[in-house]
């Protein structure tokens, strides 16, 4: 099992003022179990490892194969909850240049990201290397009115009926929304796409566990039965585990509160390989729709060392002490590749030859977290065997968890995100949707000011 290290933040953080959060850290679970909290009425993810069904597994499966089979690429359409877990397990689990592997050599097919962003550039981008390669749609959205997926879907719909033809089109675009509501349900029924349903009871940054994730993991050649079987231990080990010392969400929740309560109201996840980096963009967006709301919160930042000790380096060691650190280590690299020794040693590097990167990689991050410590940064470390689809599993529901029992620690409703809409509505009235009339003269005032 991933482990949880909490002895870093002891400079900051008591025993007893840790244990002081026990009675609350209990209650948030039961409130968890017994559906009593706010939100409660997306409470699905808790039981989604083990409550997932051998036919719908095998039915991703099939639909992964049959996509792969006739594509080199595979474009997985979808923004927030709707793209990110999927990309944080592909990248970690992904050769790291697998864009500039050729077909025969990547086992599976590429799989590239559209609709996260509106970029002109971005999207033509994309159309244009579409244009000589093999390509299936996978188009994800909860709500089916999200307006970044929708326009990248209109452009790449458009796009593969022409080069395919509208009949062949259909074979390669597989919708992954709502059971009965939103455009794209109504869109993918009349189209007669085949569609996979996110729960009614699951939101979006909790959906990896769904097709939402499950089918580009296993477009792009992954096992989700073993990253199922990852989240299903990390699943009963976090509800059996009543005491708090054994259960690491509970540990994470009730250490990460009590440094807010001490000052340290920026949590700075740190990975030490770029693999990690989307699973750090996937835990921003977890943690930060979650907790960000009634004026509190932990505001959620992210690093990929050691890359940025080269540019955040001096301020998490010197800035503003309000930070905190939790550092996701993983133990087994998958190559072995050792510094060469050169005879002229005018780098002067000979005295690590012969060592393995992974070490030198290591003795970075404990001499980082050493000399955070001594900076006044505590640390939080989470170690991970190795970045397969197992320990992601277990990763992911140790997130989860521990995300939902922080909030409700801190007071808040973990599973809404009303301040999302604001510049949503902003955006619909200065693009003149109708209905939204007076809100554009409004704000075309306002506009003025700046
Ligand atoms: O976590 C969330 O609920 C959001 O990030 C959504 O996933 C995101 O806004 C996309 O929404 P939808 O899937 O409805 O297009």
């Amino acid at each position: 099992m991933i482990e949880l290290n909490i002895k870093g933040i002891s400079d900051n953080v008591s025993k007893d003022e840790l244990n002081s959060y026990r009675q609350k850290i209990t209650e948030a679970n039961n409130m968890l179990y017994k559906k009593s909290g706010k939100g409660s009425d997306y409470l699905g993810w808790l039981d989604l490892p083990s409550n997932i069904s051998r036919e719908e597994i095998s039915q991703i499966k099939d639909c992964a194969a049959s996509l792969a089979g006739k594509s080199d690429v595979i474009v997985v359409i979808g923004i927030g909850g709707s793209y990110l877990g999927a990309r944080a397990v592909i990248d970690a689990l992904s050769n790291n240049f697998n864009a500039l592997l050729n077909k025969n050599e990547r086992k599976a097919p590429l799989i590239l990201f559209a609709g996260e962003n509106i970029s002109e550039d971005y999207h033509a981008e994309l159309l244009g290397v579409l244009n000589d390669r093999d390509y299936s749609i996978i188009v994800i959205s909860k709500s089916g009115t999200t307006t970044e997926p929708a326009i990248a879907f209109r452009l790449l719909k458009a796009h593969i009926e022409k080069k395919y033809g509208r009949q062949e089109a259909k074979n390669r675009i597989v919708a992954v929304t709502d059971k009965a509501k939103g455009a794209l349900k109504k869109l993918a029924e009349a189209e007669g796409y085949q569609t996979f349903v996110i729960p009614d009871d699951v939101g979006g940054r909790f959906s990896v566990l769904t097709p939402v994730g499950l089918l580009p993991i296993a477009a792009a050649g992954f096992n989700v039965e073993a990253l199922l079987s990852g989240a299903k231990a990390m699943q009963l080990l976090t509800r059996d585990k009543k005491l708090m010392d054994e259960n690491p969400a509970d540990k994470y929740a009730a250490a990460r509160n009590a440094l807010y309560n001490k000052g340290k109201t920026i949590e700075i996840l740190a990975g030490y390989t770029p693999n990690l980096n989307y699973v750090v963009e996937w835990w921003k967006q977890l943690y930060g729709e979650s907790e960000g709301k009634e004026g509190k919160g932990i505001f959620p930042a992210g690093v990929n060392f050691t890359a940025d000790l080269h540019s955040m380096g001096q301020w998490m060691q010197e800035g503003t002490r309000s930070i905190f650190e939790t550092v996701i280590s993983v133990k087994e690299s998958k190559f072995t590749l050792t510094v060469p020794r050169d005879k002229d040693n005018l780098d002067e590097m000979n005295y690590i030859s012969g060592k393995r990167l992974s070490e030198v990689n290591k003795m970075a991050e404990l001499g980082t977290m050493l000399a955070h410590i001594e900076g006044g940064v505590p640390n939080i470390a989470i170690t991970l065997a190795r970045l397969d689809e197992e320990n992601l599993g277990e990763l992911i529901y140790f997130f989860e968890k521990a995300c939902a029992v922080s909030g409700y620690v801190l007071g808040v409703n973990p599973f809404d995100q009303p301040g999302v809409e604001a510049y949503k509505q902003n955006m619909f009235a200065l693009l003149g949707k109708p209905g939204y009339e007076d809100m554009k003269r409004e704000l075309e005032t306002k506009l003025k000011q700046f």
